[in-house]
């Protein structure tokens, strides 16, 4: 199926490994010109070197921060510089700090928001112009399942990703008269190395093997085990697609059918 985004220009961040790298993967192969990013300059080089797959794909890179404001901003300019314009802006992020709410303290609520909030308008703001002149967009904010169902030791990332659910609805109303369509994908458990990190961390906490964790979170989806990254990414590439004309000021799980709520 051709899903109409040949040569559209995509940003996604957080994208040298996980979820943004597949994100990147899934657009490459749609021939969408893609520009990648996240903090460690090496290991965006390489996985801009591995989508490249030997030059049969061009992939811009940028490292940058998104913790650090002067950071987000390079990284448009460079972007906007090259490319002149953003189509499909994918905000991704890392992922913050795992604890309840009396475990955190003012450092931690301002890395999370530092890290996950700010950075996102930033892009989002610097990304709209031209969409606007263009009269086609998509803004793609990647959240989490933890914004409909919180979990223990979620806090950082419920709260951060909560305020970006409400920007992402009302941005689908402020834009939709210029044909950009905004968007939220909330993933489920997903196996990347932040699963990897999260039950290596439960398992030592507990004192029982990482594989039991696994099991504990697996038997909570009907499906019956953890998601792909590439599965993530099929649902963010069709939500970027010219077939998703139509949808707008949603938000999409992604889980396996974890969430146990009817809508
Ligand atoms: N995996 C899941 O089950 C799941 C489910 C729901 C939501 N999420 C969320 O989805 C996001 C991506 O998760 P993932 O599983 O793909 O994680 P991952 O495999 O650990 O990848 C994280 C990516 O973010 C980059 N990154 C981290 N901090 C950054 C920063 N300050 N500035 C720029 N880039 C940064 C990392 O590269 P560098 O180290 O080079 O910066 C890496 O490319 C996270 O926010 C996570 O909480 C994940």
């Amino acid at each position: 199926m051709d899903l109409g985004i040949k040569d559209k220009v995509v940003l996604v961040t957080a994208s040298s490994k996980g979820l943004g790298y597949a994100i990147a993967q899934a657009m490459l192969e749609e021939r969408a010109r893609v520009a990648i990013s996240s903090r460690n300059e090496e290991s965006i080089k390489r996985a801009a070197e591995s989508l490249s797959q030997n030059g049969k794909y061009d992939v811009f890179y940028e490292a940058a921060d998104l913790a650090k404001a002067e950071d987000v901003e390079r990284l448009m300019d460079r972007v906007l510089n090259h490319f002149g314009q953003v189509d499909i802006l994918v905000c991704n992020t890392g992922g913050p700090k795992t604890s309840n709410f009396t475990d955190t303290n003012y450092e931690d609520w301002k890395n999370g928001l530092d890290m996950m909030l700010l950075p996102v308008l930033q892009m989002t703001q610097r990304a709209i112009p031209k969409m606007r002149e263009n009269k086609w967009g998509r803004i793609i904010f990647m959240t989490s399942t933890w914004v409909k169902q919180p979990r223990e030791k979620g806090v950082i990332s419920t709260m951060a990703r909560s305020a970006i659910s409400g920007l992402s609805k009302h941005l689908s109303n402020e834009l939709a008269s210029d044909n950009i369509l905004v968007n939220q994908i909330m993933p489920g458990p997903t196996w990347t190395d932040r699963s990897r990190e999260i039950t290596a961390r439960l398992s030592e906490a507990r004192g029982v093997p990482v594989e039991v964790i696994k099991e504990e979170i697996a038997k909570e989806i009907p499906l019956g085990r953890y998601g792909t990254a590439e599965e993530i990414a099929n649902a963010v590439t069709f939500l970027a697609s010219d077939k998703a004309s139509f949808i707008t000021g949603s938000s999409l799980q992604v889980d396996g059918g974890q969430i146990k709520s009817t809508v």
